[in-house]
């Protein structure tokens, strides 16, 4: 995110109040900015930070954030349950870029209007939204950012069988 430090001061205040009226809420940005191109690809990241791939495994498992793992099979043994909504990830780092990637974790629906995927980086046309993120994104710039940092190196469709049987 490209922001001053009144921004960030904002961030700051806005934080301390959804943790006054949700609790250690996990609340995200409040007004993301993204510019999808050829409606395929977002290829501008949304921090200047690059995306920590060990964060961003944290990201995907942390039930409260991504709960990737509840419609996706990902090479993460020691997480038991692992959905089937979604297609198994091993190898996406392969099969896409991280602008693609940015576009199907920002808003998957650009790509498919039917996705059951939840649009993580999107506070408008939303239905269903958890009690404490309305107005907010599910999950904020960086983490964006580290889950796809995370998914590019997933290179590996190996591990995807041995998984399946766990
Ligand atoms: C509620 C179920 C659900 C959740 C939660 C979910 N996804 Fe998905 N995801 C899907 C479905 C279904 C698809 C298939 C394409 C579509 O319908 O949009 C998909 C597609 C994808 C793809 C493209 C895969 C391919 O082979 O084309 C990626 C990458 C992806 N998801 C990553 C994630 C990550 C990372 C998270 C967590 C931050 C996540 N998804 C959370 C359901 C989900």
């Amino acid at each position: 995110m490209r922001a001053g430090p009144a921004a960030a001061l904002f961030g700051a205040a806005a934080l301390v109040a959804a943790a006054a009226t949700t609790g250690p809420a996990t609340a995200g940005d409040s007004a993301p900015e993204y510019t999808v191109v050829d409606g395929y690809t977002i290829p501008e990241p949304l921090t200047e930070t690059p995306g920590d791939p060990v964060m961003g495994r944290k990201w995907v498992i942390n039930r409260k954030l991504g709960n990737c793992l509840s419609c996706h099979q990902m090479p993460i043994p020691e997480e038991q349950f692992h959905g089937e909504t979604g297609p198994a990830l091993y190898g996406v780092g392969d099969l896409y870029d991280a602008g693609e990637l940015r576009l199907r974790m920002v808003d998957p629906k650009v790509l498919n209007p039917y996705s059951m995927m939840p649009a993580f980086y999107k506070t408008e046309g939303l239905h269903r939204v958890r009690t404490g993120f309305e107005g907010k994104t599910i999950l904020n710039a960086q983490q964006v950012e580290d889950i796809i940092a995370y998914l590019m190196t997933l290179k590996d469709t190996s591990g995807a069988r041995a998984a399946a049987d766990n």
